[in-house]
């Protein structure tokens, strides 16, 4: 089957022109293309194309928590926000650190076939810290691990992380890090700051977070390895990763769309949805965000989607779970913080949403430049409409995003994988044929 694509404009430039999708591929572009009779039309008259989006950092919960979030239920939320290929992180139950899991998972994914679910291995066994897993099974089995993380703890041991960035880098593989010092964050729920302080709550710390991150460029420096920063959260850090890549040093970064929109000032109601690891930080913090990204140093957004459910989001605030929905609102947010300010163009927009994290962790079919003979992974996206995000209506199993009662710009119109529609005027589409 193939399909056209009316009336948009590549990267949000130039005139806008019809794009024909046949065997998974970009067939053809240009002005008043007939459509062939199979084909299925998309009338998006004044609309933007963009490479399908590459999460690098989302929670599926399955298995183990399949009443938050299942493989299913998280791909119709990444196929909705425009996303064509999303990393899995490890914190599942089991934890994701076998292959047993980790090919559980990619299968899963592809049986679902609405984006490719890539699964995201442990570094260490458990997460706890201690003992390398087989990232090399891992990276050899039929989900072809090539990210590796310990996400929602930090792999905090400088030896085990510096063998752990030796043993990627012999693989070819990432180790992306949750930059913490668990010593400097026991009992913290908020950014240490006036907010925390008025409010009573146990403050975090950004050395916290810029300890991590300094020590782990290092370790990249002299293992000739390569280290990506998970959820960049402080202006500190970005002046580090100014600093390592001054230096020459293999160190990439991601930020989450809420710490480019929301700051801790959120936090006077004491609602649960806004906590979050790392804390949400102080506004100037978050325009240091927004800058770096504009910059690239800070090179991609990552969602973090952590879906919690409500008995572990709507209770006292220290004892709510951390964790925001994300995949849904990413480029919504992205437009409200980046676009509409003037920060980032759409072909910026298609860089950090979609060519630099595929590159990043090195997807070949993804990131794709918009031309004939590339693989038809797209999203079409109307960037005159704004739309009220309610939790409710969301795709996913749990409810907890921060941006409720929001008006956000910009929707997603259609995601495309591989030629074949996946998400159409708002709803996941799964058909029988793939
Ligand atoms: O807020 C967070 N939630 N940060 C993490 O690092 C882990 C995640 C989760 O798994 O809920
Ligand atoms: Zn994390």
């Amino acid at each position: 089957m193939s399909v056209l694509i009316k009336g948009v404009r590549l990267y949000g430039e130039g005139e806008a022109v019809d794009v024909l999708v046949d065997d998974g591929q970009i067939a053809d572009i240009g002005a008043g293309l007939a459509a062939p009779d199979d084909a299925e039309v998309i009338e998006a008259a004044g609309q933007v194309l963009l490479p399908g989006f590459v999460d690098l950092h989302t929670h599926l919960r399955e298995p183990g928590r399949e009443d938050t979030e299942t493989i299913e239920s998280g791909s119709a939320a990444a196929a909705l926000g425009g996303y064509t290929a999303v990393f899995a992180m490890a914190n599942t139950s089991p934890v994701a650190d076998t292959s047993v899991v980790t090919d559980h998972v990619w299968h899963r994914g592809q049986q679902v076939g609405l984006v490719d679910v890539h699964p995201v291995g442990a570094v260490t066994v458990g997460l706890r810290g201690e003992q390398l897993t087989e990232m090399a099974l891992m990276a050899g089995s039929a989900g072809q691990v090539r990210m590796f993380s310990d996400d929602g703890k930090c792999v905090y041991d400088p030896l085990v992380m510096r063998r752990a960035l030796e043993y990627a880098t012999g693989l070819g593989v990432l180790i992306a890090q949750h930059a913490e010092e668990p010593r400097l964050t026991v009992d913290a729920v908020a950014h240490e700051g006036p907010t925390a302080a008025r409010l009573g709550l146990a403050g975090w710390p950004r050395v916290a977070e810029e300890s991590i991150v300094a020590r782990d460029a290092l370790l990249a420096r002299d293992a000739g390895a390569r280290v990506h920063i998970c959820h960049a959260s402080t202006a500190g850090t970005v002046e580090l990763l100014k600093w390592a890549k001054q230096q020459g040093i293999s160190v990439t970064a991601e930020v989450t769309p809420h710490h480019l929109l929301l700051d801790d000032s959120r936090l006077a109601s004491y609602d649960g949805v806004n906590r979050v690891t790392p804390p949400l930080r102080e506004a100037s913090d978050a325009a240091a965000l927004r800058q770096a990204l504009a910059d690239g140093v800070i090179d991609c957004v990552a969602t973090d989607h952590a879906p919690h459910a409500e008995h572990e989001k709507c209770v006292e605030f220290a004892q709510a779970r951390p964790g925001m929905l994300g995949l849904q609102t990413a480029l919504s947010v992205v437009v409200e913080t980046m676009v509409k300010p003037g920060l980032l163009s759409w072909r910026g927009v298609a860089a950090v949403m979609s060519e630099n994290p595929a590159r990043i962790v090195g997807l070949p079919d993804q990131g794709r430049p918009l031309e004939v003979g590339e693989p038809a992974n797209l999203t079409v996206v109307d960037p005159d409409t704004s739309w009220t995000v309610a939790g409710g209506e969301l795709a996913s199993k749990s409810a907890n995003t921060p941006f409720e009662a929001m008006v956000l710009p910009a929707t997603v119109t259609a995601t495309l994988l591989r030629g074949t529609i996946t998400a159409l005027d708002g709803k996941p589409v799964r058909t029988d044929t793939r």
